[in-house]
């Protein structure tokens, strides 16, 4: 009678990792585990589990209820008991709200990120924040054809309107923040360039700091609305003057300007198109004029930051040309471009920033004396 062959846990590695093959000593193998698989099968869970409570105002329902129960929520929201139960405790899984026996409650992290009055509110960049969702899905497609079915240049007021709104908390704060570090309020009458501006939050910022300040604020048409409206909610837009267009060709004054902005632009247009804006920052700053440049930069193996590593793969998911770079780049750009003086700061956790200096032209020393 012939027996069934057994059925080993590993078979593969039988095959292998036996003392047979090993001699002593003998160490069994153990094998790596499938939870990074797995972890990026629920990711896309995870996400829309958070979207949908956004959508469904979750948040917002408990910071006013208080802690509840799901039948209370249920109520409030006007939703099924049994399917807002299931989304909670996904939540609650996610780390994202606390939960003790059958009550529901806002922790932390929600009532600082999660709450649309929140002090570092994301409230509206959930939704935008990875692009157009459609892209993900074809994003083997993308790779195979190097360009998106989709890209967001094809149609850049219905990608940054909702971005620029959802991200200008974050950025508001970093800007802020970053006099911390580089000083800008000790600037008499500032004048600020503004490139791809946004709702403008580093340029609200520096003038909200420097009453005398002035900045020219460039975006593109059906964008910059937003930064005019920004401007005049935060009492600056009398001191702000809009230059709309695409910023690799507007009109832009040889050095006029105490502070260049580029804040989170060049990551989409490509190398080329990243140092034509350096270049364009030099040329427009003043002698000792200073060029702020944020984004999400890697490290030389792209490696050990994983947020800007998965922001170049979403850049390359529904741009053209874009992608993160690393800081030795940046660093390089900077130097060949004529800057001096390049440090990079981080003003708030995530959001780094290079500082560079136009130096001063350099002066021929006066011919020795008789
Ligand atoms: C990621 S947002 C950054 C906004 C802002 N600078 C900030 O730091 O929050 C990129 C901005 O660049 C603008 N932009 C993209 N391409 C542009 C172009 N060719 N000319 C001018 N602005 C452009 C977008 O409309 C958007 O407002």
């Amino acid at each position: 009678m012939t027996s069934e062959p057994r059925d080993a846990p590993y078979p593969e590695l039988k095959k292998t990792h036996t003392m047979a093959y090993k001699g002593r000593p003998w160490t069994d193998y153990k094998p790596p585990p499938a939870a990074p698989v797995w972890a990026a099968i629920e990711g896309l869970g995870r996400y829309y589990i958070l979207l949908a409570a956004l959508e469904l105002d979750v948040f917002d329902t408990i910071q006013e209820t208080g802690p509840s129960t799901v039948e209370s929520l249920a109520e409030a929201l006007d939703v099924p008991v049994g399917h807002l139960g299931s989304l909670l405790d996904g939540v609650v899984a996610l780390g994202l709200l606390d939960q003790f026996v059958d009550v529901y409650e806002l922790n932390d992290t929600a009532k600082r990120y999660l709450v649309s009055d929140g002090p570092a509110t994301m409230a509206d960049l959930v939704a935008v924040a990875p692009g157009p969702h459609e892209n993900w899905g074809r994003l083997a497609e993308t790779i195979r054809n190097g360009t998106p079915s989709t890209p967001i240049e094809d149609d850049p007021a219905a990608f940054y309107v909702p971005l620029v709104e959802g991200t200008f908390t974050t950025m508001f704060r970093c800007a802020s923040r970053a006099d911390l570090r580089i000083r800008y309020s000790a600037l008499e009458n500032p004048r600020v360039l503004d490139l791809g501006a946004g709702g403008a939050p580093w340029s609200i910022a520096i003038l909200k700091a420097c009453a005398h300040g002035s900045a020219v604020i460039n975006d593109l048409p059906g964008i910059i609305e937003v930064a005019e409206a920004k401007t005049a909610e935060h009492g600056v837009a009398d001191r702000c003057e809009l230059r709309p267009g695409d910023f690799h060709a507007i009109d832009i004054e040889d050095a006029a300007y105490d502070i260049v902005i580029l804040g989170h632009v060049c990551r989409t247009e490509g190398q080329d198109g990243a140092r034509h804006l350096i270049e364009r920052a030099f040329k427009a700053l003043r002698p000792q004029g200073r060029l702020l440049l944020a984004d999400y930069f890697t490290d030389v193996e792209r490696k050990f930051n994983p947020h800007a590593v998965i922001m170049g793969t979403t850049m390359m998911a529904s741009t053209k040309k874009g992608s993160t770079f690393t800081h030795q780049q940046f660093s390089e750009w900077l130097r060949d471009a004529g800057f001096a003086q390049i440090r990079l700061i981080e003003p708030i956790g995530f959001q780094q920033c290079f500082v560079a200096t136009r130096p001063d032209p350099i002066r021929r020393s006066s011919p020795p004396g008789p």
